[in-house]
């Protein structure tokens, strides 16, 4: 039995993405969506200056286990155990909080993660620092919210010791293109995804991923890029 909260996050997320994306684009792209995921990596050097955070238009604060809830009032695509999933792997939350509603979570992991969105783990150095996922209430989008995240987070991250923020961007995304590359400055390090064949996926990987065993690995950025490493990786 499909659960309603699935329904109904499936459904709002298609929504979504007409919204974000126009209706127009999405007949265009959702062909090309359908038979290859494809995400651009992008990577900004934590060793060069950064720009002091903006004003910040929400409370923030790191979230944890009494926050399920919330997180999945926020995003219900988001099941309770993947959630905790994130926790136990590490991962770290911090939510935008506007008085008792909780707008916008950032999802970040300093080691392995595993992506939902790739199905697979990704593996980044560890100097790197992974923003695995992030989501701003439909409603308050268009405010900074993200991007104001996206700051206090290389401030967070340098301040750690990471050397490097990664962050994977679904190519047609034109929202998160904005904050990630264009508002925090990261370059384009390679892609990532894999071809939809039916009952297996085809992964590929170019630049500075790779693809191994285990899942996708970064390499340190004066290593030689792999391009267009390929193996057929059986659906979860
Ligand atoms: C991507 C996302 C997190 C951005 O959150 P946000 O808080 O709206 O981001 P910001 O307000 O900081 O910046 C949004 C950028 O998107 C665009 N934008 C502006 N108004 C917008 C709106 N109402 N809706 C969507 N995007 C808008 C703008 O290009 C803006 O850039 P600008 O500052 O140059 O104008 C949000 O759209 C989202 O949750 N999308 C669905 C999940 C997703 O795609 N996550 C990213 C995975 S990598």
């Amino acid at each position: 039995m499909i659960a309603w909260g699935t329904l109904r996050g499936t459904g709002g997320r298609a929504v979504e993405v007409i919204r974000l994306v126009g209706l127009r684009r999405v007949l265009a792209t959702e062909p090309r969506w359908m038979m290859q995921r494809k995400f651009l990596a992008f990577a900004r050097d934590l060793t060069t200056p950064l720009p002091p955070v903006p004003l910040d238009p929400v409370i923030r604060r790191t979230l944890g286990p009494g926050d399920v809830a919330a997180l999945r009032d926020l995003d219900p695509t988001l099941s309770a155990d993947e959630i905790r999933r994130r926790w136990r792997d590490g991962q770290h939350a911090e939510g935008g909080w506007e008085g008792d509603r909780l707008v916008y979570v950032r999802w970040e992991a300093r080691g392995p993660a595993y992506l939902r969105y790739l199905g697979c783990w990704l593996r980044p150095l560890p100097t790197d620092l992974l923003v695995v996922d992030e989501f701003t209430h439909p409603r308050t989008r268009g405010r900074g919210i993200s991007t104001v995240a996206s700051f206090r987070s290389l401030h967070r991250a340098r301040d750690a010791g990471c050397r490097r923020s990664l962050a994977l961007v679904a190519w047609w995304n034109r929202s998160a293109l904005r904050v990630t590359r264009d508002h925090m400055g990261r370059r384009l390090v390679g892609t990532v995804g894999y071809w939809n064949l039916g009952v297996t996926r085809r992964y590929f990987a170019t630049g500075e991923l790779r693809l191994d065993r285990d899942g996708v690995s970064v390499s340190p950025a004066d290593v030689a890029p792999g391009f267009m490493d390929v193996i057929d990786t059986p659906r979860r």
